[in-house]
């Protein structure tokens, strides 16, 4: 199918009172107009090319990773001129999509079937439009007797009773390229506001013999256009109301759905629960059975099976199958640990590995470290990994011991089930079975109290 897209997106938006242009604001861990693009693709579009007006280079830097066509509309002088800006662009034979860039809840099945709609009519021109009990604002779609379409005036342009016409444009229009190109031409600016309104193309197109149609949607919801602060938050509330449908439909547990904050990139499988004031970002993906929050904010990880994250923040790591994690953990980026293993209360992992069955029940920081399988670091094991200029990695070898207290001065190494004694600062490798233990061994100075007279 060929199909290119036009998404306008040269708006100031004013309203958000913003340094950053307003389609690059985010919802659900996306930007407004990366959820219209994605929607696009959905809908089968092969080119996509982008208005844009004021701060290009914001669009441009955030959006590097798409391949997308950037048009300049140097100033705006309406949406039929923002389209003309994009005549080269245009294909004559084939079918252009027109969306706006601040619309982040229109649904890519919704325009699969209204593209589909326009191809199988044969339409010149269809316009997606919806039936409103207050359509102020809006185009209105004007009919003759027979019902055809003959124009859509908008609002400023409205008389008493067309203002009363309850069919409203959405703004979604699919064009035939040809046509489309053809009749830009003869857009004029002759309205209320001096400018070239796309919608007249409707009745231009009309009068001069062609087929121009509508489709009606139902879910008006997914038209929402975003202008201000407050309808960010509107949109972002409806995203994530049908993000937490999908995956409860998929049988996850959402414990409190209003509470429970899932980006559209993340995957959740079956019978796992989430309690609320969680927060799960990015790529995210995590298995079957799983037990996560209350309060777990976890980004671009991959959590096994049958793990449990409680009160912890988790960043770009991996997580095994039947892992225990928090309450107060911090899990920081490029940290890989193993299935059966306790990352306890205020414990802090960085850049780490940690093999299966290993215990690091409280107060410990491992930065730096590969630390084996089914080995115990006690309460307040410290690898010292940062020397003020450079950083080190400690090793702890399969089946060791570290009792509490204990600093590794990186690089370290502690062999296979060996000890390390508490309160223990570590300089030197530890051999395998060794016992490792570097304090000052304790000596009892007897009546020392009554001498000084402290009694
Ligand atoms: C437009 C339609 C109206 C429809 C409504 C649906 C026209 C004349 N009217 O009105 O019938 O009911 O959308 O929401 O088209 N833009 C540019 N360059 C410009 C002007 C606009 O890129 O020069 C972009 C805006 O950034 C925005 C979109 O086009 O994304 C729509 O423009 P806007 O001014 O919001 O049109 P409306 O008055 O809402
Ligand atoms: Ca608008």
């Amino acid at each position: 199918m060929n199909l290119e897209v036009i998404i306008l997106a040269a708006g100031e938006g004013t309203r958000m009172k913003s340094k950053l242009l307003k389609v690059l604001h985010p919802i659900c861990g996306k930007t407004l107009v990366e959820h219209v693009i994605d929607a696009a693709d959905i809908a089968g579009c092969t080119k996509k090319i982008v208005v844009i007006g004021s701060k290009r280079e914001q669009l441009e830097e955030r959006l590097a990773h798409l391949e997308l066509t950037y048009v300049h509309q140097a100033e705006r002088l309406g949406t039929g001129h923002a389209v003309m800006v994009c005549d080269q662009e245009i294909r004559e034979d084939q079918d252009v999509l027109i969306l706006c860039g601040d619309t982040p809840l229109i649904e890519g099945e919704a325009l699969k079937h209204f593209v589909m709609h326009h191809k199988e009519s044969g339409n010149a021109c269809t316009v997606m439009t919806a039936l409103l009990d207050n359509p102020f604002g809006y185009g209105r779609m004007v009919r003759d007797k027979e019902n055809a379409l003959i124009g859509i005036v908008e609002q400023k342009d409205a008389s008493p009773e067309i203002q009363a016409i309850k069919e409203i444009n959405s703004g979604v229009y699919c064009f035939q390229g040809g046509l489309l190109k053809k009749y830009l031409r003869q857009l004029t600016n002759d309205n209320s506001q001096g400018e070239y309104y796309l919608t007249d193309l409707v009745k231009i197109m009309s009068q001069a013999g062609h087929s121009v149609g509508t489709q009606v949607i139902e879910n008006f919801d997914s038209l929402l256009g975003v202008n201000s602060r407050e309808q960010l938050a509107q949109a972002e509330a409806i995203m994530q109301a049908a993000i937490n449908k999908r995956h409860m439909s998929e049988g996850v547990t959402l414990i409190d759905p209003k509470n429970t904050y899932i980006e559209k990139t993340v995957s959740i499988s079956r019978d796992t629960v989430i309690y609320p004031g969680t927060i799960l970002k990015g790529h995210t993906e995590i298995g079957e059975d799983c037990i996560i929050g209350p309060n777990a904010r976890i980004t671009d990880c991959k959590i096994g099976n049958g793990t449990e994250v409680k009160d912890s923040t988790l960043l770009e790591s991996t997580i095994g199958d039947d892992t225990s994690v928090g309450p107060y953990a911090y899990v920081r980026p490029g940290s890989q640990i193993g299935n059966h293993v306790k990352v306890g209360d205020f414990v802090e992992v960085k850049n780490a590995t940690i093999g299966n069955g290993t215990k690091i029940s409280h107060l410990t920081y491992v930065g730096d470290g590969d630390v084996g399988e089914n080995c115990n670091l006690g309460c307040g094991v410290v690898f010292v990994n940062y020397d003020g200029k450079n950083k080190a990695r400690s090793i702890v070898e399969d089946n060791a011991f570290v009792g509490c207290n204990v600093n590794l001065v990186s690089p370290v190494k502690i062999g296979k089930n060996a000890y390390v004694a508490a309160g223990s600062t570590i300089t030197m490798d530890v051999p395998e079975d060794a016992l490792g233990i570097a304090r000052e061994k304790q000596r009892n100075i007897d009546g020392w109290v009554i001498r000084k007279g402290r009694k």
